[in-house]
């Protein structure tokens, strides 16, 4: 089943073919290589002056980390996301070195977490990120220490058969159909909502 994006000329494979499941393989061993991979994706991002505000929690299936990375996804998440092989909290510092608070660090932070996912599929596993679970719980968990707060929680593996979705609603939306905004309501130039000429 491909779930490669539509678009309305060509882009690079491992965008276009890029997808959030969250049918993943139980039994899915990442291996070191692939891990190191992902971190060092993210690690090599750009950022606002190279302060590189993120920090990431990784565990892997069976540990200690991935349990309570786990135990602060809400119920939904829950359902589906304990078959990944790898749960990655990232985490934004809200202050730059000088103390004084970042307008970057999200922003940062998320295209830190965007290459990891590029790195995933390049290394033929899929990445589903998710913004529900709760950050205090992560906090206190981890013991994360004033002015870092956790973003995002990304879900790493090898994408399984939506059929083994354990309910229907989830098994359907594992299958819809894959929908973006068009350019036209996208890409403006010359004023604000004048579509971008692109010939
Ligand atoms: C910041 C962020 C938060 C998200 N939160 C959740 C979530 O809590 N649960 C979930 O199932 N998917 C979540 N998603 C996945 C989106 O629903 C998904 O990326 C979007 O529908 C586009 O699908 P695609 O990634 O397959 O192209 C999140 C994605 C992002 C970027």
């Amino acid at each position: 089943m491909s779930r490669s994006a539509v678009t309305s000329t060509p882009v690079h494979p491992l965008l276009a073919e890029r997808w959030s499941p969250r049918s993943f393989d139980p039994s899915y061993e990442v291996t070191d290589g692939q891990l190191a991979a992902l971190l060092e994706a993210a690690r090599w991002s750009a950022s606002a002056n190279n302060v590189q505000p993120w920090r990431f929690l990784v565990g892997r299936r069976g540990d200690e980390t991935y349990k309570a990375v786990h135990d602060a996804l809400i119920g939904f998440n829950q359902t589906w996301a304990g078959n990944a092989s790898v749960l990655i909290a990232a985490v934004a510092a809200e202050r730059r070195p000088d103390g004084t608070p970042s307008a970057t660090a999200q922003y940062d932070t998320g295209l830190a977490v965007a290459q990891l996912t590029v790195q995933a599929h390049a290394e033929g596993l899929h990445a589903h990120q998710m913004g529900g679970f709760l950050p205090d719980r992560i906090t206190a968990a981890f013991g994360i220490p004033e002015g870092f707060r956790p973003l995002a929680v990304i879900a790493v593996g090898a994408v399984a058969e939506a059929t083994a979705l354990p309910d229907e609603k989830l098994r359907a939306r594992e299958t819809a159909d894959r929908v973006r905004r068009p350019l036209t309501e996208t890409f403006f130039a010359g004023g604000w909502g004048t579509p971008v000429d692109l010939g």
